[in-house]
């Protein structure tokens, strides 16, 4: 069953029912002010640090779900009655609705009563305010007396203090009001410096700024007393919940549309006294409707910009429009926001994580070159000059983060992996000459290649008795937590003192240390530190090496060995016999390529692992908790890291199939989890058709194939990766564009048209009727090439390029 379409020449979805399974959420704005919006307003808005900076208050956890929101309520002052256009929070039944999510702003409209409202919301490039452009149509024959309530109730900044905090949150509030602007100042009086406000583009016929006061006691979002008595008390709010309601009369001819904008602002000023006026002169081009409608057509353009860096056409439209629009959006967001506002990210705990942001880089370096540069040098500096990194940092402060600190032995391995992306993809090798200083010793300043060294020695320091590398708190796994051995559940798995243990080892780890360093010692030969490279190798296959005499199980990689030397993800295993990370990434680092255990290892995924809604993390799930594990053990079976599909390991496996040219189960790998595919079964996927989600339910659960945690997930990275640079096989590499096809026998070619350094490559791909000499055979500008690496043009122009892959044998 679906609750809506793509558009997919709008590049937008389209949501045709308000009572979607669970809120169906959209992001307004990227980099300073953001919003996370719901597909009936529901969300909320932050200045770039989702804890420190919160705008506006949402609660998580509640009934219904998706409280607090952008809301403006539609009240008929003839006859008395109200509803919400946006169909929440009074939930009144609307004649018509739609919910168009764009990329970066969305539209809700809906009529009842002769009473047509469309509202779009957007946070427009390089400013930081949120509007809500709303269009009111009277479609009746008589005319139409109307009051409009808007509502937004602000959050005292810093969000985890505003939601546990009251016996100074209730006090705290301050509030004014200046025409048509609510200015929310709470704690500006302190030691703070910024503030919000929320204007009416019309005159107002009141307003409130205290919850209660609008509310009324004992009432929720969906009744407020003042738009049931069309009238607000021109509250000012001291103390209590400060809201923002501004309340304007219309009369609508039959036919007539009035055009009414609010504008949520966020504003620095380090003055004594907070400046209002020079607050609403900075908003004011969008108190018109010509300033929103020109903000709306840049923001337009900037996402057409970017996504026309990559486009493809393969024909597969679940496919198409996942690498064209949404994959590549949900890339961009993600390495934005990393993990720490979405419908299930409450904005309050994690900030930017070192693993999670490397690997996010991936999917959008090709995107946004700038900041990924900038990301991977702030990413640098939190690095520890042990070589390790801070598991976490808060975006505001470039801080690591204290509390879950370091000891995530996989975390450094993907800063060179994030490297490797951006030289590969840019060519700028100037970066590795930038200097960086450390997180726990800012003196000490380094070339960013110095920290990527360290981080590869980190490894080799840390290695246990079958010299694989020690897992410290966890690898990428988070929950496989070897050395925590807590059964106290009001201990945190990821700060709990970790025991002293020099034995347990991640087959990950090593995997993923074969596949960044063997292209670490690739540039440090290009440098000309040829010694370097050298030594690199020798790490490299000394880790190999490793992996062969200890990391093989027989059928598959194992997955790790514990803090008693016992196997983890082996045969000999009840439960948590095999785990799907160290069969993806040691075949992605050619591991068993020649001697046949990646097929075998990938073989045994097909059969162990993998279900109709995609790979499983582990089988058999773990039915009882085992301290020795961790985490993973504490979820129920085919939940989170205890046997769900966790999709970013998916395209992992997509990937492997490709390095052994296995086309058809690569392809099936990258398809059973697109959500654009899964589409036709939202009952039961549950989450947007539009994102990829964190996991999909296992088949051990009650609920399998229900999807959970959409939007931030590394998945979005990985799955436009194993698609653009594997299956289609269009891959940048230190030289150049690889082209690399990969392409199941469903496909008789496909176009792909990509920007690359400097020059735009318009490449089509066929399949040739006959065997062709080395697989496949390229032209560039009608010229046949040697070989399948396209050359670096630089030059501005669009070149044509035509590629024949292979027949039959
Ligand atoms: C979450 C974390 C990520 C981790 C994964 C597996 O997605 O953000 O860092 O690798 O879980 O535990
Ligand atoms: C939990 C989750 C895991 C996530 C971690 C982040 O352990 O299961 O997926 O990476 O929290 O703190």
């Amino acid at each position: 069953m679906r609750f809506g379409h793509f558009d997919d020449e709008r590049r937008e979805y389209v949501i045709d029912r308000p009572d979607t399974p669970h809120p169906w959420i959209n992001y307004l704005g990227t980099d300073g002010l953001v919003g996370i919006i719901s597909n009936t307003a529901g969300g909320y808005a932050f200045y770039r640090d989702a804890r420190l900076r919160r705008l506006t208050r949402y609660r998580y956890n509640d009934v219904p779900t998706d409280a607090n929101g952008r809301y403006v309520y539609l009240r008929d002052d003839a006859a008395g009655t109200y509803w919400s256009p946006t169909w929440q929070p009074t939930r009144t039944d609307l004649e018509r609705y739609t919910c168009r999510h764009g990329l970066g702003y969305t539209v809700i409209g809906s009529s009842r009563s002769g009473i047509e409202a469309e509202t779009t919301y957007l946070v427009p490039v390089d400013a930081d305010v949120e509007i809500w452009s709303m269009r009111v149509t009277n479609r009746r024959s008589e005319p139409a007396r109307l009051s409009l309530f808007s509502a937004v109730e602000f959050c005292l900044w810093n969000a985890y203090d505003d939601a546990t905090n009251f016996q100074r949150n209730l006090n705290i509030g301050e509030a004014e009001v200046a025409g048509a602007t609510i200015v929310h100042k709470s704690e500006y009086r302190e030691r703070r410096n910024h503030f919000a406000t929320f204007t009416c583009s019309e005159p107002l016929a009141g307003f409130e700024t205290q919850r209660d006061a609008f509310l009324g006691p004992y009432r929720g979002w969906s009744a407020p007393a003042a738009v049931e008595r069309g009238e607000t008390s021109r509250s000012i709010g001291v103390g209590g919940s400060p809201v923002g309601v501004h309340h304007v009369r219309i009369e609508l001819e039959p036919g007539e549309t009035k055009h009414i904008l609010f504008v949520l602002g966020y504003h620095e000023d380090a003055s004594e006294t907070l400046d209002v006026a020079a607050a609403r002169r900075s908003i004011g081009q969008f108190l018109r409707p010509e300033g929103v409608e020109e903000a709306l057509k840049a923001l337009r353009e900037r996402w057409e910009r970017r996504l026309s860096c990559l486009q493809i056409e393969t024909g597969d439209p679940d496919v198409d429009r996942m690498v064209n629009t949404w994959n590549a959006y949900q890339c961009a967001i993600t390495f934005n926001v990393s993990r720490s506002a979405s419908g299930y990210e409450s904005g309050i705990g994690r900030g930017i994580g070192f693993r999670d942001a490397n690997q996010d880089l991936l999917g959008s370096v090709h995107l946004l070159p700038e900041e990924a540069r900038a990301r991977i040098l702030d990413l640098a500096s939190t690095q520890l000059l042990s070589g390790g990194a801070f598991h976490q940092y808060q975006p505001l402060t470039k801080r690591g983060n204290d509390e879950i600190g370091d000891g995530f032995n996989d975390d450094p391995l993907w800063l060179i992996a994030a490297t490797v992306a951006y030289l590969k993809e840019t060519g700028d090798w100037r970066i590795l000459d930038e200097l960086v200083g450390y997180g726990d010793c800012s003196d000490t300043i380094e070339a960013l290649h110095g920290h990527l060294l360290r981080a590869a020695e980190y490894t080799l320091r840390h290695r246990g008795p079958h010299r694989l590398p020690l897992i410290g708190r966890a690898d990428w796994n988070d929950c496989l937590n070897l050395n925590s051995h807590s059964t106290d559940p009001d201990e945190p798995f990821q700060t709990v003192s970790l025991r002293e243990s020099d034995t347990a080892e991640s087959v990950f780890i090593a995997g993923l240390f074969c596949l960044v360093v063997a292209d670490l010692a690739e540039i440090a030969e290009r440098r000309g530190e040829t010694e370097t490279a050298d030594r690199l190798r020798a790490a490299v296959d000394e880790m190999r090496a490793a992996i062969d005499t200890h990391g093989w199980d027989g059928e598959w990689f194992l997955r790790a060995y514990d803090a008693e030397g016992r196997k983890v993800g082996s045969q000999e295993n009840d439960e948590g016999r095999i785990f799907v990370e160290p069969q993806g990434i040691c075949a992605m680092a050619g591991i068993g390529l020649e001697d046949g255990r990646a097929a075998r290892a990938l073989d045994a995924v097909e059969r162990e692992l993998a279900t109709e809604h995609g790979i499983l993390l582990v089988q058999p799930a773990f039915t009882t908790y085992r301290p020795e594990l961790g985490e993973i053990s504490s979820y129920p079976p085919g939940y989170k890291e205890n046997g769900s599909v966790f999709c970013h390991t998916n395209p992992w496996i997509a990937i492997a199939e490709c390095r052994l040219r296995r086309e058809e189960r690569a392809w099936e790998a990258a398809l059973r989890i697109n959500p654009s595919r899964r589409e036709a079964i939202s009952e039961v996927h549950r989450c947007e058709p539009y994102v990829y989600a964190q996991t999909i339910v296992g088949r051990d659960g009650v609920d399998p194939g229900r999807a959970r945690n959409s939007w931030l997930t590394g998945t979005a990275a990985w799955a436009y990766v194993a698609v653009t640079q594997w299956i289609l096989g269009i891959r940048p590499i230190f030289d150049g564009l690889l082209v690399d096809p990969c392409i199941p026998e469903s496909l008789s070619g496909f176009r792909v048209v990509r920007r690359f350094r400097g020059a735009t490559y318009d490449i089509r791909v066929e399949r040739a009727e006959s065997r062709v000499e080395g697989g496949c055979a390229v032209w560039v500008d009608g010229e046949p090439i040697d070989g399948p690496v396209l050359p670096v043009f630089d030059d501005g122009g669009t070149h044509d390029v035509r590629v024949t892959l292979g027949g039959g044998e």
